[in-house]
């Protein structure tokens, strides 16, 4: 453990058999690991009181100003479980990196790199138990953090508490190995520019349930976003970025500029996909084009990918007066391989030539 850290074992754990009941069917987000970390700072102070202690409530002030203006980060992440047993977290910097960029555009203070990496590598060493055996499974990680000063004024808070909690998880969608459907949002944007669209701000998502709202009541998976000004080129997914591949085996996802969240999974995917030998361009991609090129045969596959979804097919699409299948709804092979490749990298079955895996 790092010597930065208290730790208070949990004195109720949940028991062996209720855990492994858990375990074996997680879902996502539903049920959470014994312990919590916390970390406090106040301006002047900087970070201090780090601890890693039984999972219990907040107690915050009326006032307290993540409550009324929403200052708030997070971040997701996962560790896996190796063949043989071991921990394994993918890319763990680059979480910490786009938190604290986002902890800028939020008039956060910065947490240093290694502190994040150390509270995340102290939550998993604790409840190392609750990640789910080799599979679908794994343990999410949500570190994040919030304005903990108590005032009414609209400005930057001078007190934050930052934390990781844990939650093991299995398949994001009930897709049962097949596609997911979509749902084309005309009315909301999730981010304009100059907005807060490339940081994983809690607000983004408060402002994206009401399309996603929308997008369920449709019978949809997902909602997808459309560019702020135009209401024209695909932009990202409610939690996930989108790439689409091409009859050629050329492949597309749309380019980051301040709008969509830089995916880490999008990233990787890229790479992965070079090595494959695709061509994989960022580039912008409107709606009516994927619709011409799905229904001509000159677009063959999309796909999200994130943390929390990996990959996943997209087979419909669907928005008022709008309705499209992707090659007949079917998964498609590219995004199969792909996921495959992710996945056997994240959980230590694979080579790691870009030093991508931590072994914990
Ligand atoms: N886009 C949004 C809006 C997200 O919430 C996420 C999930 O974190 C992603 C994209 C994918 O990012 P990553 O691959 O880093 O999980
Ligand atoms: C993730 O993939 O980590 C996300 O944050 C998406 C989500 C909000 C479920």
């Amino acid at each position: 453990m790092d010597e930065r850290f208290t730790v208070e074992p949990n004195k109720s754990p949940v028991p062996a058999a209720a855990l492994e009941a858990i375990l074996a069917n997680p879902g996502f987000g539903k049920v959470f690991t014994d312990h919590m970390v916390v970390v406090h700072y106040e301006a002047g102070r900087g970070w201090h009181g780090a601890t890693v202690k039984p999972r219990g409530p907040f107690a915050i002030d009326p006032a307290c100003a993540v409550l009324h203006y929403a200052q708030e980060i997070f971040e997701g992440m996962k560790a896996y479980r190796t063949e043989d047993g071991g921990v394994t977290l993918f890319r763990p910097a680059e979480n910490a990196r786009r938190f604290n960029a986002s902890a800028q555009r939020m008039a956060m203070p910065e947490i240093p790199e290694d502190l994040f990496l150390a509270a995340v590598r102290a939550l998993v060493e604790v409840d190392r138990a609750w990640i789910p055996a080799i599979g679908e499974g794994s343990l999410y990680l949500r570190p994040f953090m919030f304005a903990s000063g108590v005032y009414l004024g609209v400005k930057p808070s001078n007190e934050y508490i930052f934390s990781v909690i844990a939650s093991p998880a299995g398949a994001y969608f009930n897709a049962g190995g097949g596609s997911i459907t979509i749902w084309a949002s005309d009315q909301y944007s999730r981010a304009a520019p100059g907005g807060t669209g490339a940081a994983k701000c809690g607000g983004n998502y408060a402002g994206s349930l009401v399309a996603q709202a929308e997008a369920t009541e449709a019978g949809c998976d997902q909602v997808l976003f459309l560019d702020a000004a135009e209401h024209r080129w695909v932009e990202e997914l409610g939690g996930m970025n989108i790439f689409f591949v091409f009859e050629d085996g050329s492949i597309v996802t749309p380019p980051l500029g301040g709008t969509i969240l830089p995916g880490i999974t999008r990233d990787a995917l890229i790479t992965l996909a070079r090595g494959q030998g695709h061509v994989v361009r960022e580039a912008p991609y409107a709606l009516d084009q994927w619709r011409a090129d799905a229904q001509s045969g000159r677009l063959v596959e999309a796909f999200a990918c994130g943390t929390a979804a990996v990959v996943a097919p997209i087979g419909h699409v669907k928005g008022r007066n709008l309705a499209f299948s992707i090659s007949e709804g079917r998964p498609g092979p590219v995004a199969a391989a792909l996921r495959a490749a992710l996945v056997d990298v994240q959980h230590g079955s694979a080579a790691d030539p870009h030093g991508w895996v931590e072994r914990l």
